[in-house]
């Protein structure tokens, strides 16, 4: 299968391309994709740069220029819910743009017409994951996760966030990569490891986690890529 893995930052790719080893690696539209095979599959790995619009070009690229089949995010993400404390899992269910705001035309946050508030991550690799999880003694938490370009850092906005959509974790890619993905009718799965709270400490807490965030969430899709047929 010709899969791509992407991320937002150089961090969440490095333990990727440490596991596949060799690899080429081709430059298109400012970003450098490496491309390599790994478990009898063709991978496309790259990593965006952060937010909503630099994600879109990258997941397109990936199924467009690359023509990837499936695509799986790994990264980190800014915890809404509680339970999901630093490190931890939480693969998306659905996705929703939390800065999306045409609310003064009476639509809901998050939508503009033709559009949808949620995007559906894929069921069955959904599924695989949670095989990975218990293979791996993991706990892995399915949940909402909203996007936006802003890195929250502010209790109030975290918890405007996780009222207005029910979500758990909030991070500046996933949606995006969901609606390029639902577009063209290619499965997705979003995975994220919790780096900070998106709390007046998210700041100083991302950068002290992100990278060991990072490699929990690669290590996972590494075993998820071993895993697909
Ligand atoms: N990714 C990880 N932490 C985040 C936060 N607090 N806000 C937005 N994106 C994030």
């Amino acid at each position: 299968m010709n899969i791509a893995i992407m991320g937002a930052m150089p961090e969440e790719i490095a333990p990727l391309l440490e596991k596949v080893g060799a690899y080429k690696t081709e430059e298109f539209a400012g970003n450098k994709y490496y491309t390599a095979t790994y478990a009898g599959h063709d991978l496309v790995i790259a990593y965006s740069k952060i937010g909503k619009v630099f994600s879109t070009l990258t997941a397109t690229t990936m199924l467009q220029h690359f023509g990837a089949e499936v695509l799986l995010f790994s990264g980190v993400a800014g915890a809404i819910n509680p339970n999901l404390k630093i490190g931890n899992l939480i693969a998306a269910t659905k996705l929703a743009q939390h800065d999306l705001d045409i609310t003064a035309f009476g639509h809901p946050y998050g939508f503009v017409p033709e559009g949808k508030v949620f995007v559906e991550a894929d069921a069955n690799l959904i599924s695989k994951a949670k095989e990975v999880a218990s293979q791996m003694g993991l706990e892995l938490m399915e949940g909402i996760i909203a996007t936006g370009d802003q890195f929250v850092a502010d209790k109030a906005r975290n918890e405007w966030i996780g009222k207005t959509f029910g979500a758990d974790a909030l991070e500046m890619e996933g949606a995006s990569v969901a609606c390029v993905c639902d577009a063209m009718n290619v499965p997705f799965f979003i995975l994220r490891a919790i780096s900070d709270a998106a709390d007046m400490d998210a700041s100083f807490s991302f950068d002290e986690f992100l990278e060991s965030s990072a490699i929990e969430s690669a290590n996972f899709i590494i075993k998820m890529v071993e895993k697909l047929g």
